[in-house]
């Protein structure tokens, strides 16, 4: 009578580090290469505190949103707890950038990313990785990875900030209504960050998650559609927003330095 043997425990010996002929080493290196130039340039003008509001169109970077520090002027939207003298130590945007680093930090395409870039564990599919250990994400520190979906929903909160301040970024010169390229972009950034947002896994399943049939919940199963069909393109959104948002304190940042003027459309 022949014996069923139990699955061996040990990973497969193969001598090779990787039977891949493709170049594997591309997606991590390049992946290093922007986060680690976005983490830079994000950190330098969070903290620079200066150059981030056009107080004549009501443009605020969306690094300095909300604005806390006493010196943010009309850019305090929602409160002046931050003193002058924190400047340069504290970012001005204090109670939201940490949640937001958080959010990213937890997001399923940036754990991806950044294991294989920054840890190699593993650094492509198919390549042995250099760790001898792996204990996944059931230990501190890596199981407070599960917090990600109470970070979405400060995310979520933070996109409405920014939504009303691309709402106050269709100021006129006059006071009244006008639109600039400033404003354009501000609305660009802010309908891919919902995008990234509303495109999150545990967004979709805080959506559609714990029900036990669909019929009985047309809205929820219709909201649930929307978010899978975003959430196809999670990743892409991940990325995208990272350059939207460079963008968007780029332009702001040089408009009210005085580098350039804003291109104005209407008023
Ligand atoms: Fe990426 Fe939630 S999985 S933001």
């Amino acid at each position: 009578m022949s014996t069923v043997e139990a699955p061996a425990k040990a990973r497969a010996q193969i001598k090779e580090r990787t039977l891949r002929k493709d170049n594997w080493r591309l997606y991590p290196i390049t992946t290093l290469v922007i986060f680690t130039a976005w983490v830079v340039y994000a950190t330098v003008r969070a903290f620079w505190g200066a150059a981030f509001y056009v107080p004549e169109y009501h443009y605020l970077t969306p690094f300095y949103s909300p604005c806390l520090n006493e010196i943010c002027g009309d850019a305090a939207e929602f409160g002046t707890f931050l003193p002058a003298e924190t400047k340069g130590w504290i970012p001005f945007a204090a109670l939201s950038l940490p949640f937001l680093l958080l959010f990213r930090l937890t997001c399923y395409y940036y754990r991806k990313a950044y294991y294989r870039s920054y840890w190699a564990s593993p650094p492509a599919c198919a390549v042995q990785e250099p760790h001898k250990k792996y204990s996944g994400e059931r230990r501190f520190p890596l199981i407070g990875q599960n917090l990600h979906r109470y970070f979405w929903l400060a995310a979520a909160a933070i996109s409405l900030i920014n939504t009303y301040d691309a709402i106050l970024a269709y100021h006129g010169k006059d006071g009244g209504f006008g639109i600039g390229l400033g404003s354009l972009i501000l609305t660009a950034n802010v309908i891919l960050l919902w995008a990234y947002t509303l495109s999150c896994h545990s967004c979709r399943h805080i959506v559609g998650g714990r029900l036990k049939n669909f019929s009985k919940h047309p809205v929820r199963y219709w909201a649930w559609g929307v978010v899978s069909k975003l959430n196809e393109k999670h990743g892409q959104y991940a990325l995208i927003t990272l350059g939207s948002l460079v963008l968007a304190d780029f332009y702001v940042m040089l408009v009210a330095s005085g580098t350039i003027s804003d291109l104005r459309i209407f008023n």
